[in-house]
């Protein structure tokens, strides 16, 4: 049977920048803290216009364009977001109506950080069955909406944009050699959003007490991220008879530089094949290995037969990694 490949990828971030200088001003941190413990330097900020279905969108045509295929040749769009623009309807249906893609499929992915990965699961068991012949991968976040500027434990942290890809069996790209996923439901408490869902509806006092933003136990999901990581990673390589050497590139969630480092130390994959944007963008959750993956491949570095290894990690806790080959 013929596997999945990527075959065309696009990314979208917003023009303005917030480094950490501008965040100094508005809690007590300081760019030292920031680039020791976390590696970033400057993260994207939306504007009004640029919302999650926006920036997915113009991903999207990027993605086309690169994939040489026009929307009416998409049967299926995901869409991958903790950051929807509404509970219901689907940014995915939002994406669907901007790309004038009448009647495809569409559909919203929640897996957090994981998002990307997790639609490059669906995407190659819808493809490779032979239920759709090309589906259209967005992961696109509006974290700067859910981010509370007044809490310096995670305001630091996050950014926004958004990635996309073309996923098919016809055109040249990245074999999708091997995907594993995982979550675990019980530790759901240690990174999420307490209000605005149907288990605490948004009232007055969600409101007053800041329940509209992301909650983490920062030390506990680190600790979480680089087992599970390693873990899922480590069942990819096996998945696909390979080894830590057969690796080219690692392309991890962009999280933190100390959670990168350790992941890049234990699959031997020297820091100059671990491809980094934590510094310019944060962490852009289900965007970030896709905007990361974007731009290696843009930069043409990768030479055929190249395996890059996706790694990622986020709340729910979900975690996910995919082995994918550069075609000849
Ligand atoms: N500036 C200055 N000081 C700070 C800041 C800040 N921005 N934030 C926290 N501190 C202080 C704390 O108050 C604490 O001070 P104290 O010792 O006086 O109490 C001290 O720094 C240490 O805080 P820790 O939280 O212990 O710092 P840590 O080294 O764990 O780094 C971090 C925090 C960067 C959040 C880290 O824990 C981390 O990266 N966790 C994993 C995040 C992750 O992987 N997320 C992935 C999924 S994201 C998603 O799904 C949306």
């Amino acid at each position: 049977m013929s596997q999945a490949k990527i075959v065309g990828t696009g990314v979208y971030l917003p023009g303005k920048i917030l480094a950490n200088a501008d965040l100094e001003k508005i809690v007590d941190t300081s760019d030292e803290w920031i680039v020791t413990r976390t590696g970033m330097k400057e993260r994207r900020i939306a504007s009004e216009k640029e919302t999650t279905s926006f920036m997915g969108i113009e991903a999207a045509k990027k993605a086309m364009e690169d994939a040489h295929v026009t929307t009416d040749q998409i049967d299926l769009i995901l869409v991958a977001t903790l950051s929807a623009d509404y509970l219901f309807p689907s940014t995915a249906c939002l994406v669907q109506a901007g790309l004038q893609a009448e009647g495809v499929a569409a559909l919203d992915i929640q897996a957090a950080c994981s998002g990307y990965v997790y639609g490059l699961s669906i995407a190659k068991a819808y493809v490779e069955s032979g239920m759709y012949r090309r589906v259209l991968l967005i992961a696109s976040e509006k974290l700067s909406t859910i981010t509370d500027y007044q809490d310096r434990s995670t305001c630091v942290l996050f950014g926004d944009g958004a990635c996309a890809a073309v996923i098919a069996k016809e055109g040249k790209g990245f074999v999708i050699e091997g995907v594993v996923l995982g979550a675990d439901g019980k530790q759901k408490d240690i990174l999420h959003m307490p209000a605005g869902g149907t288990m605490l509806p948004a009232s007055r006092e969600t409101v007053e007490q800041r329940l509209h933003f992301i909650k983490m136990e920062g030390k506990e999901v680190y600790k979480h991220a680089v087992r599970r990581m390693e873990a899922a990673a480590e069942q990819c390589l096996q998945q696909i008879g390979c080894r830590e050497k057969d690796i080219s590139y690692l392309v991890p969630h962009q999280a933190n530089m100390r959670i990168i480092e350790s992941l890049a130390k234990r699959f031997e994959v020297p820091m100059e094949k671990v491809f980094i944007t934590i510094h310019k963008y944060g962490n852009t959750s289900a965007s970030a290995c896709g905007i990361a993956f974007d731009e290696l491949v843009k930069e043409d570095k990768l030479q055929a037969g190249d395996k890059v290894l996706l790694v990622a990690f986020g709340a729910g806790l979900t975690w996910g990694a995919a082995i994918v080959t550069k075609e000849g």
